[in-house]
């Protein structure tokens, strides 16, 4: 179950004021459902939970024990939308069944370096994902990797380790998947890279590492169930645009998602991707920023308090963590915290969040929390899919194609334009 708390919102956002604001959803809500809205084309994802074949998912958790027996690590190639939902899920899992390496999603010479150090002695599976196929930095990545495969492995043996996930017949990447007769998947044309964590673009990979994908898009058919509702009163995605969307016209012009849980670090990112790059066009969009609690209390948290007041904050919580760590009582309690002896870390934890949502609430910045109640595949496939619903009807809100990015060709074309491309 996820719910959201709005008792921090008080004086800036009212029930009613969400309600004003229901026929415009409901608009959104029906361009989602016909595909009649800008970008309606790219909506695939809407439904797409319910159209994943179990049999499908058995068949990757099965190559993924074959891949696994085979190798010691992967090394997963792809940026964007063709690398945060793979991160973000490990990390929020706290890692996978096997070493995964991330490669394609920067340019660092350095960077590269020490990938290709931490893989030299290793048996390597790589998974090379990019939708258009013809992304300069997975493109390049995986040229490096491929010739340092190539000279420890035959062309038959490439072929079972080189898994290419990629359009059905665009791209460089088809071409050469095809030509090297490469392992393939293919991603659906009505999935744009932002919303594609449940295509085979996460699934493969999380699938190949361990990950419990079965569980992952049971969470997300949750989600489907819940959020595809037009009903203001209980679908929480909705709730969770409009109040954005209300804040923004308060002035509010950057979303904090802060959170007491470090394995939402990535979750946050891949949350950055898909609201940045959904709303930010048109001179219109709420930046998206994250914060990590309470590290993050001991830097930005003074901003967060008393800066400049065109902030809001959305806390992403967990009712219940896993495991349990209590405060050991000391004899001589020179530390003075002999008085939480015996408390568990998360009760601290807990206190440590209710007394920073109300504090910069009244220090005016009004903030909601989405409360997740555990740390598991299902409840991380619900989460995606809520947001994906949520970006797209704050999208319509805010009067925007939310399935484009344009804006992001600009650095190519003067990045190609330096590097001499004719
Ligand atoms: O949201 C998007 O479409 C982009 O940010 C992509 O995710 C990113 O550029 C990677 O694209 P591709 O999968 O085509 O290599």
């Amino acid at each position: 179950m996820i719910s959201l708390d709005k008792q921090y919102l008080k004086g800036f956002v009212e029930d009613k004021d969400i309600k004003g604001l229901s026929s415009r959803i409901q608009q959104g809500h029906e361009h989602l459902e016909k595909k009649s809205g800008p970008g309606g084309e790219f909506t695939g994802w809407t439904d797409l939970p319910g159209r994943i074949e179990d049999n499908f998912l058995k068949e990757i958790s099965k190559l993924g024990k074959a891949v696994r027996k085979d190798s010691d690590c992967l090394v997963s190639i792809g940026i964007g939308g063709s690398y945060l939902g793979i991160k973000a899920t490990i990390e929020y899992l706290r890692g996978s069944e096997i070493p995964v390496y991330y490669a394609g999603n920067n340019i660092s010479a350095d960077y590269m370096h020490n990938i290709l150090k931490k893989i030299k002695d290793k048996r390597v599976t790589v998974v090379v994902i990019s939708k258009s196929g013809t992304t300069t930095e997975p493109a390049i990545a995986f040229r490096i990797i491929k010739e340092a495969l190539s000279s420890r492995y035959s062309q038959k043996e490439l072929q079972k380790r080189i898994i290419c996930i990629t359009d059905a017949k665009e791209g460089a990447l088809r071409q050469i998947a095809d030509k090297n007769s490469y392992r393939s998947f293919m991603i659906p044309d009505d999935v744009g890279g932002r919303f594609s964590v449940l295509t085979p673009v996460g699934l493969v990979p999380l699938g190949l590492a361990g990950v419990d994908i079965q569980g992952l898009v049971d969470g997300a058919r949750q989600g489907q169930k819940e959020y595809s509702k037009f009903d203001l009163d209980t679908n929480i995605a909705y709730q969770y645009a409009a109040i954005r969307y209300l804040l923004h016209k308060k002035g509010k012009m950057i979303e904090v998602l802060s959170s007491f849980y470090d394995n939402m670090y990535y979750v946050a990112e891949w949350w950055k991707q898909l609201f940045g790059e959904s709303e930010g066009k048109d001179k219109k969009g709420i930046l998206p920023a994250s914060l990590m609690m309470s590290t993050d209390l001991h830097s930005l948290g003074q901003l967060m308090q008393d800066g400049v007041r065109n902030v809001f904050e959305t806390f992403l919580m967990v009712d219940k963590p896993e495991h349990s760590v209590l405060i050991p009582k000391e004899k001589e309690d020179l530390d003075k915290f002999n008085f939480i002896a015996g408390k568990d870390l998360d009760f601290i934890n807990k206190q440590a969040y209710k007394a920073t949502a109300e504090a910069h609430f009244e220090g005016g910045a009004p903030n909601m929390t989405l409360n997740i109640c555990q740390s598991d595949t299902f409840h991380l496939g619900q989460l995606y899919y809520l947001f994906e619903r949520a970006v797209a009807i704050s999208g319509y809100l805010q009067e925007v194609n939310p399935f484009n990015q344009p804006g992001v060709e600009a650095y190519k074309k003067k990045m190609f334009a330096l590097l001499g491309r004719k």
